[in-house]
């Protein structure tokens, strides 16, 4: 096929090109286990610019891009000591695990801590739990809960420059099967895309934590 013979000849032009990016790029391929034939096809993408970095961001696995959350606070807590509770928080997405630091005998604390989840994949959910940090013994349970960041992706994929700041793009409203306690806004605020949350915590006999989700767009975002 005419379009083989072309695939291959570029991918040996880069080949001859930057032998010595190529073979970073394999030893990077190999720790991420990219597939050969996607590796061959990111080189094909990028033969005009095959500088070192630019072969190796599009080894990248599909990454969107960044979801900032900020955990701001937790409302009315369980107590896990014997009047309070040294609550911190874990956020999860996929393999990717972040924390809050501990703050100290306080059911209604503030973390105004913002961690940073890279996103591959925009349809799973965002999990979170949090915890009462234990000098001696194990970490006791506070509740956990998930969430989606689909709308926010969305939100994302629209034009949206131009709209007056603060302008609402989407409401998502508590039901059964998600954890909201409020309706969610999902909102255009200086150029970008945030959504608030807050969580009614399950697994748990209350508490509530509230949080800010921003997105940031990277390179491959602009493909969205
Ligand atoms: C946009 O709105 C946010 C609140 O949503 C406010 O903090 C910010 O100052 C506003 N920016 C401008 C340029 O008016």
């Amino acid at each position: 096929m005419p379009g083989t013979t072309y695939r291959c000849f570029s991918c040996l032009r880069v080949v001859s090109l930057v032998p010595l990016q190529l073979a970073t790029a394999q030893g990077y391929a190999h720790r991420v286990k990219i597939e050969p034939s996607s590796l061959q096809y990111a080189i094909l993408r990028h033969r005009r610019s095959a500088s070192p970095t630019s072969v190796l961001q599009a080894m990248v696995p599909e990454m969107l891009g960044l979801l900032k959350v900020k955990v701001q606070r937790g409302f009315n807590l369980a107590v896990r000591d014997f009047w309070s509770s040294d609550p911190y928080v874990i956020v999860k997405m996929g393999k990717q695990k972040l924390k809050t630091r501990v703050v100290r005998r306080n059911t209604n604390p503030v973390w105004n801590e913002e961690l940073t989840l890279s996103v591959e994949d925009p349809n799973l959910p965002v999990r979170l739990e949090v915890f009462d940090k234990d000098t001696f013994s194990l970490d006791d349970p506070m509740g956990r809960a998930e969430f989606d960041i689909r709308m926010l992706v969305e939100a994302v994929k629209m034009k949206l420059e131009g709209l007056p700041n603060g302008t609402i793009i989407t409401t998502v409203t508590p039901c059964r099967k998600n954890c909201l306690a409020e309706v969610s806004r999902v909102y255009w605020s200086d150029g970008e895309v945030f959504q608030d949350l807050i969580l009614r915590l399950r697994d748990v006999e209350r508490g509530e934590v509230e949080l800010k989700l921003r997105w940031v767009s990277t390179q491959s975002s602009r493909d969205l």
